[in-house]
């Protein structure tokens, strides 16, 4: 990945599928001053994200397209991205899987937030496993993504601690948190 070279930042786009908070911390860590991107862009595959009013709030354009037909979608997505000259994707809880040839055309500038400690519990339900499966630690890795679902080079990980007491749905929020924390950690790393 290209270093950071003057003051312009890096015209990102960030890709939800539900709540957002990663996204808003995206934006917010962009706002700050030493910060390599700049949020001009998200993308949700579906209008009920409730990321997308982040939109609203921060003045950044969204866009909306269904996955149901993935070719259609990335086509239309790969429009809006180079109209807009993006330049690097943040995926935020984005659930749908781009493909290969949408890969390719932003290679290495792709990274995805995953909420486990990979290369363990790729895929859906990180947490409800790892409690299954009696886990001391679960974690939360920011990757690159390559065409092998979650397994792209790791940039950085974050472990947790899992309490006797935890369930699936606290130690998401556990987790949720760290990752507010990691995401920008390991951006500056990408570019700084
Ligand atoms: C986060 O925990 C993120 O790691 C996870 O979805 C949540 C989104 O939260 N991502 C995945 O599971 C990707 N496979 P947010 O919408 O509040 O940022």
């Amino acid at each position: 990945m290209a270093k950071l070279t003057g003051l312009k930042k890096i015209k990102t786009a960030v890709f939800i599928s539900g709540t957002g908070s990663n996204l808003n911390n995206l934006i917010k860590f962009s706002k700050i001053k030493n910060s390599p991107v700049s949020i001009d862009l998200i993308f949700s595959n579906t209008p009920k994200a409730k990321g997308l009013r982040f939109s609203n709030q921060f003045n950044i354009k969204k866009y909306i397209s269904s996955f149901k037909d993935t070719k259609i979608a990335e086509a239309k997505i790969l429009n809006l991205l180079n109209k807009e000259n993006i330049k690097f994707i943040c995926l935020a809880g984005f659930m749908r899987i781009l493909s290969k040839s949408f890969i390719k055309n932003f290679n290495g500038k792709i990274v995805n937030m995953h909420p486990s400690l990979l290369p363990k519990y790729k895929g859906l339900d990180t947490h409800i496993k790892a409690i299954k499966n009696k886990d001391k630690v679960a974690g939360c890795t920011v990757h690159f993504v390559t065409e092998k679902l979650d397994s792209g080079k790791i940039i950085l990980q974050k472990e947790v601690k899992i309490s006797k007491k935890d369930t699936a749905t606290s130690l998401a929020k556990k987790v949720l948190k760290q990752e507010h924390k990691l995401y920008p950690a390991a951006i500056k790393k990408i570019f700084n």
